[in-house]
């Protein structure tokens, strides 16, 4: 299962140039391009109220100099988690290509209007879904879900309103990691450091 990383293309510090999120973008759509399958998924770590990590995966929707934001319910176990603790770490890990990223840094729940925009933008089989399912809670069976999803759709048969429990977070990062694999181990790794403002304040190479 030993895979032998060979791409020709090396990365460094000048990569980071045009900012972390343009390249976070640009090895998107690289993975994209590779054949990976939702290159957007990242598996987000959150702690719980012991310190103990929990991950999942959830899908990154939106990439600017802000954060990385994905959406879920707010009742969920990762936003209980966040709201006691509001840190997280999403990375994003496609061996295909050889390539991760981990974004680590502070949550916050994007503005509602945000969530707004882009729950307008979901097919109407996803809204139904966000608000037949009480994410992460037990539920008796299969059949009682799709219950509450006929339900939902009676109870909604044009419009669907966002969920007053649904919505967005933003990973604002301090650090993300850009990782390419590359030969004998020696991979590349470089770590951008972002300060309070924004801005970068340090790249730095790390052994790997
Ligand atoms: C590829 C993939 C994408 C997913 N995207 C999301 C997502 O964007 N939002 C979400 O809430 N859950 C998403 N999930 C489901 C989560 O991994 C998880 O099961 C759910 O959010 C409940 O997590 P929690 O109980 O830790 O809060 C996704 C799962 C997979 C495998």
């Amino acid at each position: 299962m030993r895979v032998n990383y060979t791409s020709p293309h090396d990365l460094d510090e000048s990569w980071l140039d045009d900012g972390w999120e343009k390249l976070i973008l640009r090895w998107i759509d690289d993975a994209l391009a590779g054949g990976v399958a939702e290159p957007n998924a990242m598996v987000l770590a959150t702690v719980d109220a012991d310190g103990r990590p929990s991950t999942r995966t959830v899908l990154c929707k939106g990439i600017s100099r802000a954060g990385v934001v994905f959406y879920t319910n707010y009742g969920s176990d990762k936003a209980r988690q966040l709201g006691l603790n509001p840190y997280a770490s999403a990375t994003f890990s496609w061996p295909l290509i050889g390539r991760q990223i981990t974004v680590r840094g502070r949550v916050e729940r994007v503005e509602r209007e945000v969530t707004d925009g882009y729950w307008r933008s979901r097919p109407r089989g996803s809204q139904l879904g966000a608000w037949a399912s009480d994410q992460s809670q037990p539920v008796a069976s299969r059949a009682v879900l799709e219950q509450q999803l006929a339900a939902v759709a009676v109870r909604f048969p044009d419009e669907i309103p966002t969920p007053p429990n649904w919505g967005g977070f933003e990973l604002a990062p301090t650090s993300v990691e850009f990782w390419q694999g590359r030969e004998n181990r020696l991979h590349n790794r470089i770590r951008v450091t972002i300060a309070a403002d924004g801005s970068p304040s340090a790249v730095e190479r790390l052994s790997p």
